[in-house]
């Protein structure tokens, strides 16, 4: 074998090697994230369900925890599939999201419906960037999970209406308590992709 060719066949090898280790990290970061939220989403509508479970929202709140169960399993399942290591802060999101939830729910339904709308909408934004990612990367190879995703939003921005047809913007402050759990979101999205 030439030496130009054993050149060539050595610089495909290290590129395809710092391909499938972007692919790497990409994965690990969405699975890791993903999985904190949708932990910190059910343990808002447990929250939720605490102040407000026996009144006229508490079937329709059950029901949304129920999907963010599903979504949590489909994560903590991939989670040891593709051997990602969790966020040490699980322990942090599965206090605040409960509080989160209880705290926006003592305002009412319209404060836990607009807690909804809130979080919900940046998380479809956060979900929609995720595929975006990924399609990037490689369509074929994350088919799977892009569909997964998707389906996710779609039940996110649901839950987002739902929110928004039980008068979440008649809470008290809703523009001020919106931004600042959208905030909170960021901020929970970003430390959770990194630590
Ligand atoms: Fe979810
Ligand atoms: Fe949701």
């Amino acid at each position: 074998m030439s030496f130009p060719l054993l050149c060539q066949i050595g610089i495909r090898r290290i590129s395809q090697r710092a391909r499938d280790e972007k692919t790497r990290k990409l994965l690990s970061r969405i699975i890791r994230v993903d999985q904190a939220g949708e932990l910190g989403a059910d343990r808002i509508y447990a929250g939720q369900i605490a102040v407000l479970g026996k009144t006229s929202v508490g079937p329709i709140i059950q029901e949304m925890k129920e999907q963010e169960q599903e979504h949590l399993e489909t994560f903590n399942h991939l989670i040891v599939e593709k051997r990602v290591r969790p966020t040490a802060l699980l322990p942090l999101w599965n206090v605040a999201g409960f509080v989160l939830g209880a705290g926006t729910a003592m305002l009412g339904k319209e404060g836990a419906m607009a807690c909804t709308v809130a979080v919900e909408s940046v998380i479809g934004e956060h979900y929609n960037s995720q595929i975006r990612d990924l399609m990037e990367d490689d369509p074929e190879k994350h088919k799977d999970l892009i569909q997964k995703l998707s389906k996710f939003r779609d039940d996110e921005l649901h839950h987002h209406d739902t929110g928004l047809e039980h008068d979440a913007e008649k809470a008290p402050m809703y523009e001020a308590l919106s931004q600042v759990i959208k905030v909170g979101c960021y901020g929970a999205i970003w430390l959770s992709e990194r630590i």
